[in-house]
C-alpha cells in the first residue's frame, strides 16, 4: 500500500527511481511522484495523479541529480490529485518527504501548526511532517537525522518515510513504524524501497528495518538506530529472490503468470515436507513438537480477504482430519472485540505479504495476551513473519498481481499439511494419512491438467461476461472455495458476485434468480453431491443459468456449462476446484477489458486500517 523508492549514489537518480516505482506500482497506483536533488538547495519535484507511466511523461528528461526519493500512492488522506501526490515539501521547498502509512493525529498537528501560521498545500497527513522537520532544522537540529527524530516524536500512527534535504543531498533519512522499508546495499550506491521487488535488479544485499528504526543513508553505506537514537548496527542479508521472479516473460499480466506458476509453487510448498514412512508431514518451521501438537485443543486462523477464506478452508481441514475444533476469523475484527485468548489454542496468522496491518495487529494482540501464534506467510522477513517468530513459510514466490492466486493455493496446501500433522498425532489412521499424503503429491500434476483446459474455461467466462451479478454456490468443504471464487470475480471484473451455501438459497436469495443471474455451482463427488444436484434443480426451475464445476458426471441437461477438474480426495478437492474459478474470473475480467493486475481502488498489501 503505497510504494517508496530512494537512491543515492554515482548514477542519475531519476531513471532508477522511475524503474523502481514501476516495480512497486502494484502497491498503489492512483498517483506517483519523485524528488531529486537540485540546485539552490531545493529538491526538484514532479508528481501527477495517475500511473507511473504518466509520471515518466511528466518528468523532464534533462533532470539530473544523484539523490532522490519517489512514491506511488494509494490514497488515504485526500483524493488522488496532483497536489496530494507525494513527495510533499515544507513551505520553503527545502525538505521533501514520501510516506507510506497514516499519521493518525495529523488533524490535531495540522490545527496546531495552522494556529502558528503554517499554510498547507495539500490535504494529506504527510505534509504535516515536512513542516515539523523544517521547524526542527530551523530550531537548530544538528543534522537531518536529528530533525527527523524530533519531528517524529509527536507523530502517532504507522509510517515508512524517506526524507531528502535539498541543502544536504549527500544523505537521505528513512524511518519505519508499521510500514515496511528495506535498504539495498550496492557498490558506492544505496537503494531504498518498501519492497525488495525494487532492489533485486541492482543488489542482492538488503537490510530490513524494524519498527521503531531509523537509518541515515549515503552513497558509501548506512547507519541504523532506534527512533530514540540507540545504534542498532543492522547487517545486510542476502535476498532469496532474483530479477526474473518479477518479470512477465511470455505472459500478458502477472495474474495469468501466477496462475500458471501454481504447479511449481505447490511443489515447492510440499518439498521436503511429506513423510511417506509415517504417513504424515514434517513442518519444522512451526517449532511445534509432537507433545505441543497434542496439547492443542483449538485452532484459529486469522487473515484478511482471500487469506481469511483460505483460513476457513484450513479450519475445515483441521476439524475433518484432526477432529480439533477450528475456525477462521477476519483478522481485522479480532483485536476490537477483546478476544478470549486461550493457552491451548493454536492461532495461525495467514498472510501473503506478511505486511497486512490488521493481521499484524491481531498477532500483536495475541503476543500481548500470551497466545501461541504461528504465521502462514509468503513474505520472507516480513513484519508478520517476524512478529510470529515461527510458522509455515508458503513458498509461493513473489506475487505481484493484486488478485492473489498462487499464494492462496499454497495457503490451502499448507493447511492441509498442518491438518494432517495434527491428525496423525491423534487418531487419523495410517491408511488415511497415506491417502492424504498421496492426494497432496497429486496436486501439482492435477493443477497442470486444469490449466491445460484453460480455453474451455475462458469460453465459459466469455459466454457470461455480460452478467452484472453472479452467485457462487458451495457447501461445507467447498464454501470457502465459493467465497474465494466470488472474491476473485468481484476484485478484478467489478461485477457483483456473492457466495451462498447451496441449501440457503431457498431461504431468500432464490428470489434473485432469473435468466440474467448465472450461478457457478461447486459440485464435487462427495457425500453432498445429491444435495448439490437439488440446489441446481431449484436454480434451473427458475430459469437461472448454471455453470457447474465438478469432478464427476452430472445429470444430462441440468447445467448450461460444465467445467471439469480431476478427482483428488474429498478433503482436498476444494483446493483443485478453486483453480478454474481463478481462470474464470481472469477471462471474465479480460473480456471486459479490465486492468487485471491493478484493479481500481485496490492495492496489493494493505498496510493501513
Ligand atoms: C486477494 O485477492 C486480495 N487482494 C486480498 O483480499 C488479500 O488476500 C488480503 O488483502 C490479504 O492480504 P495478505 O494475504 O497479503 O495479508
Amino acid at each position: 500500500m503505497c510504494g517508496i523508492v530512494g537512491y543515492i549514489g554515482f548514477r542519475e537518480a531519476t531513471p532508477l527511481l522511475l524503474e523502481g516505482l514501476r516495480r512497486l506500482e502494484y502497491r498503489g497506483y492512483d498517483s506517483a511522484g519523485l524528488a531529486v536533488s537540485g540546485r539552490r538547495g531545493k529538491p526538484r519535484i514532479a508528481k501527477v495523479a495517475g500511473r507511473v507511466a504518466d509520471l515518466r511523461d511528466a518528468v523532464d528528461p534533462a533532470r539530473t541529480g544523484g539523490t532522490g526519493i519517489a512514491h506511488t500512492r494509494w490514497a488515504t488522506h485526500g483524493e488522488a490529485t496532483d497536489a496530494n501526490a507525494h513527495p510533499h515539501t515544507d513551505p520553503g521547498g527545502r525538505i521533501a518527504v514520501v510516506h507510506n502509512g497514516i499519521f493518525e493525529n495529523a488533524e490535531s498537528l495540522r490545527a496546531q501548526l495552522t494556529a502558528e501560521g503554517a499554510v498547507f498545500a495539500s490535504e494529506t497527513d504527510t505534509e504535516v511532517l515536512t513542516h515539523l522537520i523544517a521547524a526542527a532544522l530551523e530550531a537548530g537540529a544538528s543534522s537531518l537525522e536529528d530533525a527527523v527524530r524530533t519531528a517524529l516524536r509527536p507523530v502517532e500512527g504507522a509510517y515508512g518515510i524517506a526524507v531528502l534535504d535539498g541543502q544536504r543531498p549527500d544523505e537521505l533519512v528513512v524511518a519505519r513504524q508499521g510500514s515496511p522499508l528495506v535498504l539495498g546495499v550496492g557498490e558506492k550506491e544505496m537503494f531504498i524501497a518498501s519492497d525488495v521487488a525494487a532492489l533485486v535488479r541492482h543488489t542482492q544485499r538488503a537490510v530490513f528495518l524494524d519498527d521503531g528504526e531509523l537509518a541515515t543513508v549515503n552513497a558509501e553505506g548506512y547507519r541504523t538506530s532506534t527512533l530514540d537514537a540507540r545504534p542498532t548496527d543492522k547487517q545486510p542479508v542476502t535476498v532469496g529472490v532474483v530479477e526474473e521472479d518479477y518479470q512477465l516473460g511470455e505472459f500478458p499480466d502477472f495474474m495469468r503468470k501466477e496462475i500458471a506458476e501454481q504447479p511449481d509453487a505447490v511443489t515447492r510448498a510440499l518439498r521436503g515436507r511429506l513423510d511417506e514412512r509415517f504417513a504424515t508431514v514434517r513442518l519444522d518451521g512451526t517449532g511445534l513438537d509432537a507433545r505441543d501438537l497434542r496439547s492443542i485443543r483449538r485452532v484459529k486462523f486469522l487473515g484478511c480477504g482471500s487469506a481469511y477464506y483460505a483460513g476457513e478452508l484450513g479450519a475445515n481441514l483441521v476439524e475433518e482430519l484432526a477432529r480439533i475444533p477450528a475456525d477462521a476469523e477476519p483478522a481485522s475484527e479480532f483485536r476490537y472485540r477483546n478476544p478470549v485468548v486461550e493457552s491451548d489454542t493454536l492461532y495461525i496468522a495467514v498472510s501473503q505479504s506478511g505486511e497486512t496491518l490488521d493481521t499484524l495487529a491481531a498477532v500483536e494482540e495475541l503476543n500481548r495476551k500470551g497466545g501461541r501464534v504461528i504465521g502462514a506467510v509468503n513474505g520472507v522477513g516480513s513484519a508478520i513473519a517476524r512478529a510470529c517468530g515461527a510458522g509455515l513459510l508458503l513458498h509461493a514466490g513473489p506475487e505481484i498481481s493484486v488478485a492473489s492466486t498462487k499464494a492462496v493455493t499454497n495457503m490451502s496446501v499448507s493447511f492441509a499439511m498442518l491438518a494432517l500433522l495434527l491428525g496423525r498425532v491423534r487418531d487419523l489412521s495410517t491408511a488415511n494419512g497415506q491417502r492424504i499424503v498421496t492426494a497432496l503429491r497429486s496436486l501439482p500434476g492435477q493443477i497442470e491438467e486444469i490449466l491445460r483446459a484453460e480455453e474451455q474455461i475462458a469460453e465459459a467466462a466469455r459466454r457470461y461476461a455480460d452478467a452484472r451479478n453472479m452467485f457462487f454456490i458451495g457447501r461445507t468443504r467447498c464454501w470457502p472455495t465459493a467465497r474465494e471464487g466470488a472474491q476473485k470475480l468481484k476484485e478484478i471484473s467489478y461485477v457483483h458476485a456473492e457466495a451462498y451455501h447451496a441449501a440457503e438459497l431457498k431461504h431468500g436469495p432464490l428470489a434473485l434468480i432469473d435468466e440474467s443471474m448465472p450461478s457457478v455451482v461447486l459440485a464435487p463427488d462427495d457425500e453432498l453431491f445429491a444435495k448439490n444436484i437439488s440446489a441446481m434443480e431449484q436454480i434451473k426451475a427458475r430459469g437461472g443459468p448454471i455453470i457447474a464445476v465438478t469432478n464427476t458426471t452430472l445429470p444430462h441437461g441440468l447445467t448450461d456449462t460444465v467445467i471439469r477438474v480431476p478427482h483428488n480426495s474429498p478433503e482436498l478437492d476444494p483446493i483443485l476446484l478453486s483453480v478454474p474459478l481463478q481462470l474464470f474470473a481472469y477471462h471474465f475480467a479480460s473480456t471486459l477489458d479490465r486492468d487485471i493486475d491493478k484493479p481500481r481502488n485496490l492495492a496489493k498489501s494493505v498496510t493501513v486500517e
